[in-house]
């Protein structure tokens, strides 16, 4: 069967028909599914039946594999006795401890690992155990974003850098080791252009990490909190965007060079669990 390559008609984001992630790609798909998701920056495979490893194997198809961030809160025996490529999302609890991070609460729009100097250039999600509602995943074209940015507004962040803010995770709580950031001008993490070019496709892509603790260098507190309130209520509009109500079996992969994601809350007392790769990345230049 051909490899198909159905668009979701919004801003971005696409479903791959045709493949079975379980076993490994010929180099032609392979490059039909990487051709794919630089056109369309999120790919959606349904009705997936892989393994760990072959999550993994089908991840290194694009790169080298990064290990999983730190999370909040300390773990249950999931993410400790997981392959370290792997992250477990989760609200799960077992013995009382979490089997993954993020529980179930709203993760607010973010790029994946910002903070570190050479951040993930991808990150692959494959749905494990899903709830009846709630919990779908949003996402939103950097390039679009930047494109449609109103002059002053790009005026205000050609040139400069951003602070990508460590401490918390994208709901908001505090990684394990870190501080509560009570200055953004000090607040630890990595410094990346506020614009990056996408090193394989050549566009240009606004690049801001995460709301919370982010610090446009070179300006005054307040001013940067008013630019980046305004960057970031743009990045939000809908024309920007495509929501995924999840089913069980789906995988996603996106860029987080040209993408930005967030995630609804839902009814903790149903059960979620997300395998998630992340593929190295360059620093953003
Ligand atoms: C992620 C993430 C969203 C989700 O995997 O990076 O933000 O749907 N997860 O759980
Ligand atoms: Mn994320």
């Amino acid at each position: 069967m051909a490899v198909e390559v159905i668009p979701t008609g919004r801003a971005l984001g696409a479903e791959v028909r045709g493949l079975d992630l379980s076993k490994p790609l010929t180099s032609d798909e392979f490059e039909a599914v990487q051709q794919a998701w630089y056109d369309h920056i999120v790919l959606l495979f349904r009705g997936q039946k892989v393994s760990d490893d072959d999550l993994i194997r089908f991840s290194r198809n694009f790169g080298e594999l990064d290990i999983a961030p730190a999370s909040a809160t300390d773990m249950a025996g999931g993410q400790a006795l997981s392959r370290p490529e792997i992250w477990i999302i989760s609200n799960v609890l077992e013995n009382g401890k979490p089997i993954g991070a993020l529980g179930d609460k709203e993760a607010e729009w973010h790029t994946d690992m910002s903070y570190v100097a050479e951040p993930p250039m991808a990150s692959v999600l494959y749905s494990l155990e899903i709830p009846s509602k709630g919990g779908d995943t949003s996402f939103a074209n950097m390039y679009k974003a930047l494109e449609e940015l109103p002059d002053d507004l790009r005026a205000a962040i050609e040139g400069r850098i951003v602070n990508h803010d460590s401490s918390t995770t994208s709901v908001g709580e505090l990684r394990a080791g870190a501080g509560v950031v009570l200055d953004v001008r000090s607040a630890p993490g990595a410094k990346h252009p506020a614009i990056r070019t996408h090193p394989a496709t050549g566009g240009k892509a606004l690049y801001l990490g995460r709301r919370l603790n982010g610090y446009l260098e070179g300006y005054a507190v307040e001013e940067s909190e008013e630019l980046l309130d305004r960057l970031w209520a743009h990045c939000a509009k809908p024309e920007f965007s495509w929501t995924h109500r999840w089913r069980l079996g789906d995988l996603l992969i996106w860029d987080n060079r040209c993408a930005i994601h967030r995630r609804d809350r839902f009814d903790g007392s149903e059960r979620r669990v997300m395998h998630r790769t992340q593929i190295k990345g360059d620093a953003p230049r």
